[in-house]
């Protein structure tokens, strides 16, 4: 058997696992799974429907406490493991069924990626839009009925959704450095500077101060059990944690690098997005007297008649969409990757096929969701009962993933607690050049088995109405 340069590893695609071939491109790699339609999309509508700056802080405390703390759990585990999320907890403890929590990942990634592309390929569908037509004449009137028309109809969202799945397959054809790390550096910088200018056209509007203060003057008469449910499970699914996406990303890390440091990096990174992604819209929407609580349809309905009116909008409107979509595609690679490194690392699969292989099972798990995203769907009629209430497919998947994604996390946290050694973990956290014994790492540990795991519980019975 052939080996590479003089590493004891064989040529062979079956045995070579990839590498991030530095710390920079496993943080942007990181930050680009973190952040996504979350912060551009979820966030703004749900503070928009939360009132505002009460739900904001909310939402702070349940990152720093319990999101963060079962990042650095997630990171922690991959690279302990530097195998697939499922063997990975099969490597620390052996004989034991925790692997069956990797597993789990690899399901709630089918479930997300379902009503992800489908979102993901309106995104695409607007930027096109943007660029070859313009919003010039979206209106009041009209802006409503033309989005619905597309996400009601059959062919176009369908081949929308097509197109970003084989986006995001192509990049993860080429592997860990050449496709994710490489498109990370890339669009990580750029995604940032786009946000940068839509920031500053949207607060230097005539009138942008009162979205400005709806940020950041909290009400906490909005909030009570189900906004701290919308918050935690918006955390979550913001810094993609729950489903593996970064054990499968940590698996590829070199030892030396500080998780506990890359962890506050990627969390911070992330809130800071969801925040400033606010600040390009709330201004803008309070500038043309539209309605901040509008919802999901908020970025496809509002905003493109606020581009018709607004000086610059015909450059404004087609690169927000761009952003978003940039922001949803990486986020997309790392909900793909759990499940190709699943195949080639536990099932022997080569890289490629396994990658053709799931872009096709995914695609094919998410017509319903696309066809069943509005009531005027195809399957628009389908109605799935979830806690106690009714949903259409999308919004029924993405409802479930919260819950999946908060039962991920909680069974990493109890792995951590009961099966893993305490100073194990504690090492593999600081890396072969940090220090194990510093007080910012036991804090974290002592959240990460106490507070979060409680706070999850707590958060799934109320949401499972049992108090
Ligand atoms: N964090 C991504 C976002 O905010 C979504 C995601 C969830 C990615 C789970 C990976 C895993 O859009």
């Amino acid at each position: 058997m052939a080996y590479k340069h003089d590493q004891l590893e064989p040529i062979d695609e079956h045995h070579v696992r990839g590498k991030f071939a530095s710390r920079l491109g496993f943080v942007l790699a990181a930050v680009g799974s973190a952040v996504g339609l979350g912060n551009i999309w979820r966030f703004p509508y749900v503070m928009g429907e939360n009132g505002g700056a009460a739900f904001v802080l909310v939402y702070l405390a349940c990152v720093a406490f319990v999101a963060m703390p079962v990042l650095l759990v997630e990171f922690a585990i991959g690279r302990r493991g530097q195998t697939s999320a499922v063997s990975s907890f099969r490597v620390i403890a052996p004989g034991r069924k925790w692997w069956l929590n990797g597993l789990l990942g690899v399901i709630t990634a089918f479930v997300i990626l379902s009503f992800y592309s489908a979102v993901a390929g309106w995104v695409l569908n607007y930027f096109v839009k943007g660029v070859t037509a313009g919003f010039g004449d979206y209106t009041a009137d009209n802006s409503a009925t033309r989005f619905l028309s597309l996400i009601d109809g059959v062919s176009t969202p369908l081949i929308y959704q097509f197109l970003a799945m084989l986006i995001t397959g192509l990049i993860i054809f080429f592997g860990i450095e050449n496709g994710i790390e490489r498109i990370s550096k890339l669009f990580m910088p750029l995604l940032f500077a786009i946000l940068l200018l839509l920031i500053i056209r949207a607060v230097t509007l005539e009138g942008a101060g009162a979205g400005v203060a709806f940020m950041f003057q909290p009400d906490f008469g909005d909030v009570n059990l189900r906004t701290v449910l919308s918050a935690l499970g918006l955390a979550f699914f913001s810094l993609s944690v729950g489903m593996g996406a970064m054990i499968t990303y940590a698996s590829y890390v070199s030892k030396d690098v500080h998780l506990g440091k890359t962890a506050v990096t990627v969390a911070g990174l992330d809130t800071l997005v969801a925040l400033v992604a606010g600040l390009a819209i709330f201004p803008a929407v309070f500038a043309f007297n539209m309605e901040p609580g509008a919802g999901p349809a908020l970025i496809f309905i509002t905003l493109p008649q606020i581009f018709a009116q607004m000086p610059l909008g015909a450059i404004v409107g087609p690169t927000f969409f761009l952003l978003i979509f940039i922001a949803a595609l990486t986020s997309m690679i790392s909900i793909l990757e759990p499940i190709v490194t699943y195949l080639v690392d536990d099932l022997n699969i080569r890289r490629h096929a396994a990658t053709a292989l799931s872009v096709v099972a995914v695609y094919l798990a998410g017509i319903p969701a696309c066809l069943g995203a509005d009531a005027g769907g195809k399957l628009g009629h389908i109605k799935l009962p979830f806690l106690g209430k009714e949903f259409g497919i999308l919004d029924y998947m993405a409802e479930m993933s919260n819950i999946l994604l908060l039962l991920g996390g909680l069974v990493s946290c109890l792995f951590v607690l009961i099966a893993w050694n305490k100073r194990d973990v504690l090492a593999e956290v600081a890396g072969t050049r940090g220090n194990a014994h510093s007080p910012m790492l036991r804090v974290w540990y002592v959240l990460a088995v106490t507070l979060a795991p409680l706070g999850i519980v707590a958060i799934l019975l109320s949401s499972l109405g049992l108090f």
